[in-house]
Parts: C-alpha cells; structure tokens; sequence
C-alpha cells in the first residue's frame, strides 16, 4: 500500500468571527430553534461578512497550518484548495491562496463538493508517494452563505462558512496518511447542485429571477444516499488498512447532519462516542468540515499516538471518499 511515509506534518483551521444561532434564523425564514436542532443537531454557525472571499479564510488557515508544520510557504511545492466556493470562476483559489501567502509553487483547485479534502488528501498522497513532490498544502475553505437562497428555510440552516488546511509530507514522524478510497456518481448529479453560473447555465438576469444561482438539494435522497456511501468508504478503507471498522479509534466525518452521522455509527457498529462531532457549532461547511474536524480532535487531544484514525465524507456530484490516517 506504500512506498514512503506520507505524514501529516501540521493542521491549521479558521472560521469567521461571526455567528449566526438558530435564533437568529427565526428572525429570518419561518423555522425554528427546535426544528433545526432536532432534525440537524446545529445551534449556530459562523458566516463571514461581505467581501470576503474563501481565499482569506483559506490564507488564514494555511498559515497555520504551515506554523505547526514549521515551514515557510516558500518549501511548499504544490498547494490543492478543494472548494466549491471559489473566488470567481479563474484564476483559481489555489493561485490566490498561492500569493496570499507568499508561496512560490503550482496551485489548483479541486472540485468534490463536500468530499473536497479527502479527495485532496488522496492527490497529494499520490503526488508524494510519486516521489513529484515532498511538501504540500491541501486546504478546504467554503464560503457556503456565498451559494445559499436566505429565503430557503431548507437549505439556508444547513450550512456555515470556514476553512481548514493540512501540510503533509515525507517524515519518520508524525500521523501517517495510511490510504485512500474515493467513489463518485453522476447518475445522482442533479439532487445536489448550484445549477447556474457555470458553462452550461450562464448567468442571466432570468435564471437569476428564478434563484438558479443557489443551491438546490432533495434533502431526503441525499440523506439516504450519505449514510450509505459513508458506510461503503469506511468499509473500503477499512480493508484497505486491513482492520476492521470496530478498530477505528475515531471517526472524523463530514458534518453535514447529527443524524446522518448517527446513522452511519449504527451501520458500521462504531460507538457514537468514536464519532468526532462539531456540526452544533458549525453547521456543514462542506470542503471545510472534515478538515476543521481533525484540526479540533487534534487540538482538544483526542487523537492519541497509534490510534487508527478514519475521515469519511460525501457530497455533490456526487462524491464520497474516505481517508485512513495512523496517529
Ligand atoms: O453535505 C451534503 C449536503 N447535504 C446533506 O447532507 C443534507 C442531507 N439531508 C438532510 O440533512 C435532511 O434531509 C434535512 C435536514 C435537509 C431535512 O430533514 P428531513 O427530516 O428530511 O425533513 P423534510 O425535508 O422531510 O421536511 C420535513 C418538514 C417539511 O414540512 P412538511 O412538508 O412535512 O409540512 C418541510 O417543509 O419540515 C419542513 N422544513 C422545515 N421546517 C422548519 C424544512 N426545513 C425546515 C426548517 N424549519 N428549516
């Protein structure tokens, strides 16, 4: 499964100082505190105020990840931005991250939806195991309130913005990035999607009127359709380790819902309290979440020296994947 150690060698993760509650929401659209908590878990998520764009918050999160790597940016030899927030359609975020920071390196962006990171972490495990490159910066960043209807009170509780970032390299030291697993199924494109701006549906004052510049999502087909594929990538990744989901010592999801998370626990006989979960406190930031996730089981010691440690996450496109990490 490996030819050199690919370690993770610093994390890095940042959200905007403000917080929008549930209360606050029911001010907004007719919902309720209640509703959101019961059927998603979330109490409150941070949105980054206008004018920001996902290349600062994903800067932010770089240079610290970069810190705890105790590199500078100028030894980052390849820079993977997962969003699906980008700035503007190109240059890339990647690019613009790129001189954020002061790297001097190829930077691209990466297009999974919520399955971002993990779908980055993959690229850049493949790019060092090649022997092409020895440091590089994967990072998530979304500004998800940038693609939401406010009107919508079925989508507009969901989401919050943030970003997170990894270094990873060639170490004797540190979390080995053990394998990946990644799935995808366009046959499902349409239950998940921004439908215009893009090539197919250029922008129009019409298709603005209508609100296609938003997010649409079947709630119910996607909440289906995420317990299985999670399961299906825990199982994968599992057997490409060679251990058993019951030796997983913590499972750092996607949070895009308590309950989807719940479910998949239940489906791979993890006890919940082996689920890594901060969805209360951000709601789903797509790319972002799996990354600012292991940032905070990280930061708050939940990851212990040895420990099998599992990402997993789905999303648009659809996507899914998951990443195994030895601690
Ligand atoms: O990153 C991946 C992207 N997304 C996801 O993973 C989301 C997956 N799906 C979900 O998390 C859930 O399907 C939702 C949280 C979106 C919805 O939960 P649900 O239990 O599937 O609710 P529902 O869509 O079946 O709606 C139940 C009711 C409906 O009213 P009626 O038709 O029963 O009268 C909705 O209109 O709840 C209503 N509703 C709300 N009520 C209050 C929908 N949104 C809201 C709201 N507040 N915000």
């Amino acid at each position: 499964m490996k030819s050199s150690s690919v370690r993770i060698l610093g994390l890095g993760a940042f959200v905007p100082e403000k917080v929008l509650t549930n209360f606050d929401l029911e001010k907004m659209v007719d919902t309720s505190d209640e509703w959101i908590r019961t059927r998603t878990g979330i109490q409150e998520r941070h949105i980054a105020e206008p004018g920001t764009a996902a290349s600062d918050l994903g800067a932010k999160a770089a240079l610290e990840a970069l810190a705890q790597a105790n590199l500078k940016a100028t030894q980052i030899d390849l820079i993977i931005v997962a969003t699906a927030t980008p700035d503007m359609t190109f240059p890339s975020t990647g690019c613009v991250i790129q001189q954020k920071i002061g790297a001097v390196c190829p930077a691209f962006d990466l297009s999974a939806a919520c399955s971002g990171f993990v779908y980055g972490l993959s690229v850049a495990e493949a790019y060092i195991r090649s022997g092409l490159h020895k440091h590089i910066l994967v990072i998530g960043t979304e500004i998800t309130s940038s693609f939401i209807d406010w009107k919508d009170r079925a989508t507009c509780v969901l989401f919050g913005d943030g970003a997170g970032a990894a270094v990873l390299g060639v170490s004797d030291k540190g979390p080995e990035l053990l394998g990946s697993y990644l799935g995808s199924d366009g046959e499902q494109a349409d239950i998940l999607k921004v439908p215009a701006g893009g090539s197919a549906l250029p922008l129009t004052s019409e298709n603005i009127k209508e609100g296609l510049q938003y997010l649409k999502m079947s709630g119910g087909d996607v909440f289906k359709i995420a317990v299985r594929t999670m399961d299906e990538a825990i199982q994968k990744i599992c057997q490409c380790a060679q251990i058993t989901p019951a030796q997983i010592d913590c499972l750092i999801p996607h949070q895009a819902n308590l309950r989807i998370l719940q479910a998949v626990a239940d489906r791979v006989k993890l006890p919940i309290e082996k689920v890594f979960i901060n969805v209360e406190r951000y709601g789903n930031m797509s790319a972002a979440s799996t990354v600012v996730a292991l940032y905070e089981a990280a930061k708050f010691g939940k990851l212990k020296n040895g420990q099998h440690v599992v990402l997993v996450a789905f999303g648009g496109g659809l996507t899914w994947g998951a990443n195994i990490i030895r601690w």
